[in-house]
């Protein structure tokens, strides 16, 4: 570790340049609000410029960074799961989903603009996803394109994220029932949100050319973290202080939801999540202190307060 800039200091320093390099990419990629597609435009910006902790674009640069690739190639694979994952956000706010007013800190879109304009954004903004990959700037190797646009759409649909939020909305209410116990939570859990923070570190290895069986390590690495996000974001659902989160919180036991807190209770669950923090590293272990932003994701996710 180098002395004067310890693991935290580059953290920052790491999160504060991919939210600039995301920033800037949506900001010239995405269609202008300057012609008749300019409601929609404006929704898709207002939704994906600003706020967020660009935290799956700094998962995949630096695996594709720390295995030699340049940090531009890596910020419009970045971008495009960043697309997704604002496509996630928007729908998930919907009144027929989790009906919330705020999402970073602002009024969600649904709120901002209207609820068909929110729909259509969201859709727009996943396309928008795999028109950046499959663009050639993205990566000169066509088998490199159809490699990211086949892991991020396995990532987002039937048996990814999409199905993982289907499962959520079954697990209202099951807090009574008492229908979903701990292995059917952690399953849901993977496809809801591991699955989308496990392509960011695949897409990064793609990019980096990494044979399949040289990615077992940084596959074990990104499970674990992928699992003690959640659970880091259901403990902030129960304790955070919604300022700070920039979203309504309290709503998981609102609406009696089976999580890794209702099932575990708080203590339990920030020890399962410390273990899978401390797994995560060891995952790296053949590393050294170019894996450091890696190590200190991987703590900074258990540790965030939003
Ligand atoms: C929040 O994700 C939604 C879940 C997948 C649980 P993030 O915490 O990564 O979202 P940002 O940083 O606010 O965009
Ligand atoms: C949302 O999970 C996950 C996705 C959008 C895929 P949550 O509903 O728990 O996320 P927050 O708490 O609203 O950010
Ligand atoms: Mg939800
Ligand atoms: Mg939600
Ligand atoms: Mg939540």
């Amino acid at each position: 570790m180098n002395v004067v800039t310890g693991p935290e200091t580059l953290l920052a320093g790491d999160m504060a340049r991919i939210q600039r390099a995301i920033d800037t990419s949506f900001d010239a990629l995405l269609p202008e609000a300057g012609d008749s597609r300019v409601r929609l435009a404006e929704a898709m910006r207002y939704a994906a410029i600003g706020g967020g902790k660009r935290l799956r674009p700094l998962l995949l640069s630096a695996t594709a960074t720390l295995h030699g690739v340049g940090f531009e190639s890596a910020v419009r694979a970045g971008t495009a799961i960043e697309a997704v994952h604002v496509y996630s956000l928007i729908h998930d706010d919907l009144p027929c989903m989790d009906d919330d007013a705020m999402r970073h800190g602002k009024p969600t879109l649904h709120r901002a603009f209207d609820e068909a304009t929110a729909v259509l954004a969201g859709d727009a903004l996943q396309t928008f996803a795999f028109e950046v990959l499959a663009d050639p700037a993205t990566s000169s190797d066509p088998f490199v394109r159809i490699e990211l646009v086949r892991t991020l759409a396995g990532a987002t649909g039937a048996s990814g994220m999409v199905l993982g939020q289907m499962m959520d909305i079954a697990a209202e209410a099951a807090q009574e029932s008492g229908q979903f116990d701990l292995p059917t939570v952690t399953r849901l859990q993977q496809f809801k949100t591991g699955a989308l923070l496990e392509a960011a570190v695949e897409m990064g290895a793609i990019l980096a050319h990494l044979p399949p069986e040289g990615r077992t390590h940084l596959r074990g690495y990104a499970r674990a973290i992928g699992l003690a996000f959640q659970i880091a974001d259901d403990l902030l659902d129960a304790e955070g202080d919604e300022a700070a989160a920039g979203k309504a919180l309290r709503k998981d036991a609102e609406a009696g939801k089976q999580t890794f807190v209702s099932l575990l209770g708080a203590e339990r669950a920030r020890a399962q999540a410390a273990m899978l923090v401390d797994q995560a590293v060891l995952h790296l272990e053949r590393y050294g202190p170019e894996a450091d932003t890696l190590r200190a994701l991987a703590r900074f996710i258990v540790e965030r307060k939003h």
